[in-house]
């Protein structure tokens, strides 16, 4: 049973005196853990991890979904350290550059031109740019169902955390809903002619229904309207190369990230050239300062994703990960049943990122109930965060060890239904949403 976090809390409060939110995204956040669960993570190997105190867990977070291969996998490790041996930037672009760009393009049907960044962020915001140079237009539509897309000022500009937003900014951003094709057409019937480009995931937790995405990408065309689909986690993840190709539909630009290089700093923007090569110093017409940063080339990271790329696809690791997830979701399902939760507790979205969601005694979603499911999985050695996200590393042990741990965190949960609450079961505060106005 692990219960000892003592380092971990001491280097957290540390953490959060010389680093604003203790660390370098809000989602790995002080606030988004259980009280009684690590804080820092010192080191993985496949999917185990060791906090600072020395407790081992199994791994279903995954470095936000970072990670599809397991933790310091060899292949991209040795890849990186040939690499690096040979200098990290360079005056000018470097062959490896190329040589990625030419096997993604080789991968990835609909990209015919490739830029290179290190954080997602770049990516999206840099292809609402071009959206917005290719059309002439001002407005961007995002989908507000999708959990984040940047922490640039057109999509926190929406968001209640929004300080330091002009509202001028924000608001030439709109939203619409997913599976909502209506919420789409009264945007562009409201916006004719004046929206530059639509970006949202392939899919999250929701399936499309009623050919959704072909219905939007077919009103992008008909209004002029640049497509884009973030395939940042879904990626070499949810289909290959992305779900996107799963599921037959073709974007005029697509951003990745958290799959093309298992945890290195490496993120694309690719599509179209008539799009992509505004950004380029080799035509005539006006030119897009597109995305132009010091480190985004760094070699290593570009090798990382080489070689994750191949290991995705040598190992077949979508087609294995989807059996894994089906299994998983099963075992929980059949757990969930035998327990009587059925009514609180549900297993749903794609086998290779499957999302529990957890209800109350009153049956609406609940982060305390939620909370308490974190907490309970740390105690008995598994980090989990709501969603079970897959490497090459998780095997029939590993899924066999979650389902029967989850049996035992069922029986928890029952008894705080019976009660009336979690609040007698959680040490601490529920998680709570990113997006918040104050802390
Ligand atoms: C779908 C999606 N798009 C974009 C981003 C932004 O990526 P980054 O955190 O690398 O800036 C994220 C990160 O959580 C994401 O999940």
């Amino acid at each position: 049973m692990i219960t000892n976090f003592e380092k971990s809390d001491k280097m957290i409060a540390r953490a959060q005196e010389l680093i604003p939110g203790g660390g370098h995204t809000y989602s790995k956040g002080l606030d988004q853990s259980p009280k009684l669960g690590p804080k820092l993570i010192e080191r993985g190997k496949g999917c185990y991890v060791w906090d600072v105190d020395g407790n081992k867990y199994l791994d279903w977070a995954m470095g936000l979904t970072a990670v599809n291969l397991g933790h310091a996998y060899k292949p991209v490790l040795d890849a990186v350290r040939a690499e690096l041996l040979k200098g990290s930037n360079f005056q000018c672009p470097s062959p490896i550059e190329s040589e990625l760009a030419e096997y993604f393009i080789s991968q990835v049907p609909g990209a015919e031109m490739v830029k290179f960044a290190k954080n997602g962020s770049t990516v999206t915001t840099a292809a609402l740019k071009l959206a917005r140079a290719y059309t002439g237009r001002k407005y961007i539509a995002y989908c507000s169902d999708h959990g984040f897309f940047s922490y640039d000022d057109w999509y926190i500009g929406k968001k209640p955390n929004n300080a330091g937003v002009p509202q001028e900014v924000a608001d030439l951003s709109l939203t619409f809903r997913y599976n909502d094709i209506k919420s789409v057409e009264e945007l562009f019937a409201k916006y004719p002619g004046q929206i530059a480009g639509v970006i949202l995931e392939p899919m999250e937790f929701d399936y499309p229904q009623d050919n959704f995405l072909h219905q939007l990408r077919d009103l992008c065309k008909k209004n002029g309207t640049v497509f884009i689909l973030d395939e940042m986690i879904t990626g070499f993840r949810l289909g290959y190369p992305g779900a996107h190709a799963a599921l037959g539909v073709q974007a005029d630009l697509t951003t990745w990230g958290k799959g093309v290089a298992n945890g290195f700093s490496c993120c694309m923007l690719a599509g179209r050239k008539d799009i992509m090569n505004l950004g380029g110093i080799n035509h005539d017409k006006e030119r897009v300062f597109l995305i132009s940063t010091t480190h985004g080339a760094e070699t290593h990271s570009l090798a990382a994703a080489m070689a994750t790329i191949k290991a995705v696809k040598e190992n077949n690791l979508v087609e294995r990960n989807i059996k894994m997830g089906e299994a998983l979701r099963k075992g929980l399902e059949d757990g969930i049943k035998a327990a009587g939760l059925s009514e609180y507790l549900t297993v749903k979205g794609h086998p290779c990122w499957l999302l529990m969601q957890f209800r109350d005694a009153k049956k609406e979603f609940s982060d305390g109930f939620k909370t308490l499911v974190m907490q309970e999985a740390v105690k008995h050695g598994l980090l989990f965060r709501g969603t079970f996200v897959f490497s090459l590393a998780h095997g029939g042990k590993e899924l066999q060890k979650t389902i029967r741990i989850f049996r035992k965190i069922f029986k928890t949960y029952k008894a705080a239904i019976k009660a009336g609450g979690y609040e007698g079961f959680l040490v601490g505060e529920p998680v709570k949403p990113v997006f918040r106005k104050f802390n």
